[in-house]
């Protein structure tokens, strides 16, 4: 059968793939021109795409209805039309549990990075500015006994939570949809989004984006943070309302953010928004690398290898999207 990859993805799962059916991968470097998507996933079986790729009624009605399967090379499926993929029986699987520790780890990266004023540090030596030690310069914070907000407590938010605990000894505070029995059983203390966000020394967020998570941290929300406070996110980008948090940056009603990821991410370069963040010493961006390591990416090659190639052999898909069935 045919399987079309919307990018070069690195991985040695690939060659089971390769060996049993044609794979064709989109040749480029950056996400895939919307005409050579609708062109390339004419007639093939699985679709392997990527958080860049949207995949809609268009490239489902485009790909036709042999479509079996849409494999989706991350944990967030906010790029799928879930319900057109459903009317059109081609299931949707994502690559769960591959990843949970690299953004975890990467997460208390950027907590450690700018409760300790790391990257500022680093620019401010490589500009030669040092002259004689001053036990004033760049006084950080520490995290030792504080408290961590963590904004929807699944896979990675308990990553996080498990670090945040073990490393520096703090007390997890977590909203979500409901409260959980395992993290009661751990100690950690579920709650409002506004306590949390009155509470926190740390809020680090973990949604996925849906409706209902847009902009879940805007203006209103940021006013109940500590001008003391980071927040993290390496969710997605609109679960932030970046103008918003643009501008408490800039009146330090926090003591600094680190995002991963960006509200226009697709147009980064074209957002006049984005680059007013770039002159700002109080925020870390990363080029979305929550999942960036050799061993993260082996594996989601992986996950999505055999996912596709079950539901090829005609069995059921390993790691079905909630909701896609
Ligand atoms: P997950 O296990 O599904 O956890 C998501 C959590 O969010 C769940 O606990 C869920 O609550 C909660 N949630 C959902 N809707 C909510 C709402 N409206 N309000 C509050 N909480 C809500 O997902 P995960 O594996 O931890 O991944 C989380 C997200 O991280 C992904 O969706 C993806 O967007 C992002 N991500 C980013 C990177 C990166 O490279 N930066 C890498 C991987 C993932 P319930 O338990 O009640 O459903
Ligand atoms: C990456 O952003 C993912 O959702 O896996």
């Amino acid at each position: 059968m045919r399987v079309f990859i919307t990018r070069p993805i690195p991985g040695k799962a690939l060659n089971e793939l390769k060996a049993q059916h044609e794979v064709i991968v989109w040749p480029g470097e950056c996400a895939i021109p919307r005409d050579d998507l609708l062109a390339g996933v004419k007639g093939t079986d699985a679709i392997i795409s990527l958080v860049t790729d949207r995949i809609d009624t268009e490239v489902l009605d485009a790909a036709g209805p042999q479509l079996k399967i849409i494999a989706n090379y991350a944990v967030g499926y906010d790029n799928i039309d879930l319900a057109a993929a459903k009317a059109r029986r081609a299931v949707v699987t994502n690559t769960p549990s591959a990843l949970g520790d690299s953004v975890a780890e990467l997460t208390i990266a950027l907590i450690l990075a700018l409760s300790r004023r790391i990257v500022e540090s680093d620019r401010w030596m490589r500009e030669a500015n040092y002259v004689c030690w001053v036990p004033g310069l760049f006084l950080g914070q520490d995290l030792t006994g504080k408290t961590i907000g963590i904004v929807g407590l699944g896979r990675i938010g308990m990553a996080v939570s498990a670090r945040a605990t073990d490393l520096f000894g703090m007390h997890v505070l977590y909203h979500g949809r409901s409260e959980k029995p395992v993290a009661r059983a751990l100690g950690y203390e579920f709650t409002t989004l506004p306590d949390l966000l009155q509470r926190s020394d740390v809020v680090s967020l973990h949604v996925p984006l849906t409706p209902e998570t847009h902009h879940i941290i805007g203006e209103k929300e940021l006013v109940f943070m500590k001008p003391t406070a980071i927040l993290v996110n390496t969710a997605r980008g609109p679960v932030v309302d970046e103008k918003a948090l643009y501008q408490a940056l800039v009146e330090k009603r926090l003591w600094g953010a680190a995002i991963d990821v960006y509200e226009h991410e697709a147009g980064l370069l074209d957002d006049a928004n984005w680059w007013k963040f770039t002159k700002q010493t109080n925020i870390i961006m990363t080029p979305h690398i929550g999942s960036a390591t050799v061993e993260a990416r082996e594996e989601m090659t992986r996950m999505v290898v055999d996912n596709v190639l079950a539901v090829l052999a005609g069995k059921e898909p390993i790691n079905p999207v909630e909701g896609s069935q």
